[in-house]
């Protein structure tokens, strides 16, 4: 059901000054084709990024694919240069990986831990990360301090701070979790691990692409991210920055000939810049892609985009709230553009499929992805729908009308 047609949008009217939403929505093929509400999941792709994409693929077919790479080398190289706009660093502070989850991976296991090291974390780190730290525990002997939530669901920073010890090796937390609402108050926590001379790694997954991220005011050594999700790029990207003067310090788990030289027999110099967290091989057509992606980001501005972004979440959860039955699980002082809800008698899964029926999608939380936050609450399985700025208030309307007819008794 092609939903420029089904929800009568009001062609060539500019509703909001900052985001041309009527241009961001030509731009995306995707919405006339489904209301998506799994932003958080991937986001539709935009036009000029998929553009980028194909006519790379194309290069490859006509020419080769290392003669493409020599032939784009320009524009391969400006990847590094939008990554390090992005976040506010230097483009010898940026990787291009295959996704957050390698770039996360590549810097946690390239740091030493002893026994007795402690981990600070907080209670919705993501699965794999926290599967990482068990694993370093049980290999190394290093101990994992879990920070409950404050009164407002976000990480309490006060907690935070009396659990650092001198034995405090790592600060990973979480910076925009999986399965809610949440921004958990990085910058308060990055203060903090600074003036306790504490590492601080952050899982931005989720956060970049629909707010400002500013590694500078975060203070964070490390940050990882991953293409698809609200910076809209092609699957299989991902980015990790590594803070200058760590990168020098810091060898990788993995090196190759591209990380590091064999330059005698029995020698190998690592190179100096975060590049020697990357592989020699690499996806090019999904690296231009992304770069395409970011430099997209920026242009419409992501303090426009983040304004956008929560405005139609919080739209969203108010007008959530008037379905019987529907019970919003969103947590922290700060919401973002994922808001997630269960009902109390229709299961989470049904309502999902329900609504793909009709064209939405969505996806559901379980506690694969954040099992001690899911345990605490006592959540088995709750319904996401996660929103961009391309998306519309009709979208949020035709919505809530399948919700309640997909939960109706
Ligand atoms: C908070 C968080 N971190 C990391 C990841 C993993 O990202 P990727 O699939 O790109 O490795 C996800 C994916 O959903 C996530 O929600």
């Amino acid at each position: 059901m092609p939903c420029e047609i089904m929800l009568n949008l009001p062609l060539g009217v500019d509703v909001y000054p900052q985001i041309d939403v009527v241009r961001a929505r030509r731009e995306t093929p995707g919405c006339t084709k489904v209301v998506h509400f799994n932003n958080a999941g991937a986001s539709l792709t935009p036009t000029p990024v998929s553009q980028a994409v194909h006519e790379y693929l194309r290069c490859e077919e006509l020419t080769g694919g290392y003669e493409a790479e020599s032939l784009r080398a320009e524009q391969i190289d400006r990847f590094y240069q939008n990554a390090a706009r992005l976040l506010n660093c230097q483009r010898d502070e940026v990787a291009f990986v295959e996704s957050a989850t390698r770039a996360w991976d590549m810097a946690f296991y390239s740091l030493q831990f002893a026994p007795g090291d402690r981990i600070i974390t907080g209670h919705s780190e993501y699965a794999s990360n926290y599967i990482a730290f068990l694993q370093t525990a049980r290999k190394t002997g290093a101990i994992i301090d879990v920070i409950p939530n404050d009164e407002r669901g976000q990480i309490s920073v006060e907690r935070l701070q009396s659990a650092i010890t001198e034995k405090t090796k790592l600060i990973a937390i979480t910076h925009v979790p999986t399965n809610g609402g949440l921004v958990n108050p990085a910058a308060e926590i990055g203060r903090i691990a600074k003036a306790a001379r504490v590492l601080y790694l952050v899982d931005a997954c989720q956060s970049v692409g629909q707010m400002p991220i500013d590694v500078e005011q975060i203070k964070c050594d490390i940050l990882s991210c991953t293409g698809r999700k609200f910076l809209r790029g092609p699957r299989g990207t991902g980015i990790l920055y590594m803070e200058r003067s760590l990168v020098q310090r810091v060898e990788p788990v993995f090196l190759d000939l591209h990380a590091a030289d064999w330059v005698e027999r029995d020698h190998y110099t690592v190179r100096s810049d975060a590049r020697r967290f990357e592989t020699w091989e690499c996806n090019y057509a999904n690296k231009v892609g992304l770069s395409q992606a970011i430099d997209y980001a920026l242009d419409w501005g992501l303090e426009s985009i983040w304004a956008r972004v929560s405005e139609l979440a919080s739209t969203l959860r108010n007008r959530l709230l008037e379905v019987p039955g529907i019970e919003v699980h969103d947590i922290g002082e700060t919401k973002c553009g994922i808001v997630t809800f269960s009902h109390s008698n229709v299961g989470s899964g049904h309502i999902a499929e329900e609504l793909s029926k009709l064209s939405i999608n969505v996806s559901t939380s379980t506690p694969f992805g954040t099992r001690i936050d899911m345990d605490e609450r006592g959540l088995s399985a709750i319904v996401r729908a996660s929103v961009h700025y391309y998306n519309f208030e009709d979208e949020i309307e035709y919505f809530i009308q399948s919700l309640q007819k997909v939960v109706q008794p």
